[in-house]
């Protein structure tokens, strides 16, 4: 296990907290369906439009170096949204093979057309794919929507299909201000810990990926 700070080129975004909160109750059982509002609705039920814009491309290229992939290699995104990584991994490397699962019939019905035919449905925690059969899997903001102990299955799931070359990046706290903000944010996210609790969540899932953490810090969160 360790920790690799895969998305670390995106630009950071500053989240209106205080709008959120007013409504976070409401917005939250919204959100949890993982529909249309969460994917396309307002800032306040998730992302507010999730939209194709090729923030992913210099991922996919970070990927495809640190893993170094070849054409033929496959490759795992689980909670793939609407496949803009998978569309950004399959144009980076061409021969690629790259298959993205979702458990939202939202974003898979309106998936770029280049990721569609490249996406199921399937649940992070019940992989149905055969042991050690990627070469990498990207877990990315995913598997923290699960209760405990299906984030623990789903990541001896991510295991199991491709050990240790998985990549899991989930939220994240490291002090009472940052908790705070985060629970005041936060939608979907079941499961939450500091750096240290995840370390021995991952531990307990015999997880030898690779890890990173989503950090809500006041510089993030406008009218806080
Ligand atoms: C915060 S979004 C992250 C999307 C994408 N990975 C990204 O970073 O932009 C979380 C994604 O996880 C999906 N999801 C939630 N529960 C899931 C599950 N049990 N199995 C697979 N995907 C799940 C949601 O539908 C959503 O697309």
């Amino acid at each position: 296990m360790l920790e690799f700070n895969l998305l670390g080129q995106l630009p950071r975004c500053v989240r209106e907290v205080k709008s959120r909160v007013a409504t976070k109750e409401e917005s939250r059982q919204l959100a949890l369906k993982f529909g249309r509002e969460y994917f396309d609705g307002t800032r306040e039920q998730g992302y507010g439009g999730y939209h194709y814009d090729g923030r992913w491309s210099a991922i996919a290229k970070r990927a495809i170096e640190h893993w170094q992939l070849k054409p033929g290699d496959r490759v795992l995104d689980i909670g793939c949204a609407k496949g803009f990584f998978v569309k950004d991994l399959r144009d980076a490397l061409p021969g690629l093979e790259v298959i993205g699962i979702d458990i939202s019939d939202y974003a898979l019905m309106s998936a770029h057309p280049d990721a569609q035919p490249h996406l199921l449905r399937a649940s992070c925690d019940d992989l149905p794919f055969d042991d050690n059969s990627f070469r990498a899997v990207f877990a990315i903001n995913t598997i923290h929507n699960l209760e405990s102990e299906r984030c623990l299955r789903a990541l001896r799931e991510i295991e199991r299909v491709c050990p240790g070359g998985g990549f899991v990046q989930v939220d994240a706290y490291r002090t009472e201000a940052e908790r705070t903000l985060f629970l005041d944010w936060m939608l979907t996210a079941k499961t939450f810990d500091t750096p240290a609790g995840w370390l021995k969540t991952f531990a307990a899932a015999n997880y030898g990926g690779l890890y990173w953490w989503t950090i809500l810090e006041h510089d993030d969160a406008a009218g806080t």
